[in-house]
């Protein structure tokens, strides 16, 4: 796995794995199934990313995840009591920052810089709903919405896209980027944004072999769920909108946000890959009933 010079890389599925790219002049074959080491097609071995919101819920998942296939990360947190648990935990380099701001960010690009000098990606998990009908709906709530759920996105493009050397950048959207609804008028909006960027970003670092998605989770027992204290009702509601009948696990969203990491996940970038137990497949007709 030393191979980092393209072009005398023997094995061509081995400089992949370094980086998720493939020098371009050995793409214009396909390559024999002998080239490719499909074991490792779901493996991060070596490869090193910034996790931000690593400290709890669904950052929490995604970086033993990655750990457990062989990555590094260095974690990123505001919450500095649950960020010093995860990383005693997994045993990663930390840094206390808010990503929402510029100065928060660029904390995280020089921690990420003095730790692996660059990175083979990041993952951005940061974003809130924030409820409030759309009559008493404020510029400032607006503003609140777009700087919570974006503001991040933008930061980290500016610093740490750049030490980004092939590999893969995830963000995290919503189902709601695609619906209308009654209780948080600029959420949907927000993230919708978000997955335009996401497409702006793959198509400024396309070229040098950085891929970069998002996930849309639905509904899913993060702790931020749990901690709502909703009534059955509403949570057998909530369970019974996806076509599997339940919410999502955490882990199950932070899997498929790896996914997107891996060397198997090579050919996907500037696109948005809902994770909701099929709750969008649902009837919109009204004709299965309510
Ligand atoms: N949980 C769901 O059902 C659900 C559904 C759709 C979308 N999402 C999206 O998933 C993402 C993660 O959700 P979650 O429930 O795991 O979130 P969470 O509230 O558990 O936050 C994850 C981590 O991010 C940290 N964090 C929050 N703000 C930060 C900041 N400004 N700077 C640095 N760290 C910060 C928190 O301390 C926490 O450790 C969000 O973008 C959310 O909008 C969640």
């Amino acid at each position: 796995m030393a191979v980092r010079d393209e072009k005398t890389c023997p094995w061509p599925f081995m400089c992949m794995l370094e980086g998720n790219a493939m020098p371009r002049e050995q793409l214009t074959r396909p390559l024999p199934a002998t080239e490719v080491d499909h074991a490792r097609l779901f493996r991060l071995d070596g490869n090193k990313y910034v996790v931000l919101g690593a400290g709890g819920g669904i950052g929490e998942h995604v970086t033993r995840t990655i750990v457990g296939l062989g990555g590094r990360v260095l974690g990123a947190d505001i919450d500095a009591e649950a960020l010093a648990g995860v990383a005693g935990s997994v045993g990663m380099p930390s840094v206390v920052a808010d990503a929402t701001t510029e100065s928060g960010m660029k904390l995280v690009a020089e921690a990420a810089r003095a730790e692996f000098g660059t990175i083979n990606g990041y993952i951005d998990v940061i974003g809130q709903m924030h409820r409030r009908g759309i009559a008493e709906y404020s510029l400032a709530d607006w503003d609140l919405d777009f700087r919570t759920n974006l503001g991040h996105a933008f930061f980290s493009a500016l610093v740490l896209a750049p030490l980004v050397e092939h590999g893969s950048i995830v963000h995290v959207s919503s189902v709601v980027a695609s619906r209308g609804g009654l209780t948080a008028p600029g959420y949907g909006p927000a993230k919708a944004a978000l997955q335009v960027w996401v497409k702006q970003l793959a198509a400024e670092h396309g070229s040098r072999g950085v891929r970069v998605n998002a996930v849309a989770p639905g509904l899913f027992l993060s702790p931020r769920y749990v901690a709502a204290g909703r009534s059955t009702a509403d949570s057998r509601a909530h369970a019974s909108r996806p076509l599997l009948g339940r919410l999502g696990q955490p882990h199950e969203i932070a899997a498929a946000i790896v996914f997107l990491l891996t060397p198997a996940a090579g050919y996907i970038t500037g696109t948005t890959i809902p994770v909701e137990g099929g709750a969008l497949s649902r009837d919109a007709t009204g004709i299965d009933g309510p």
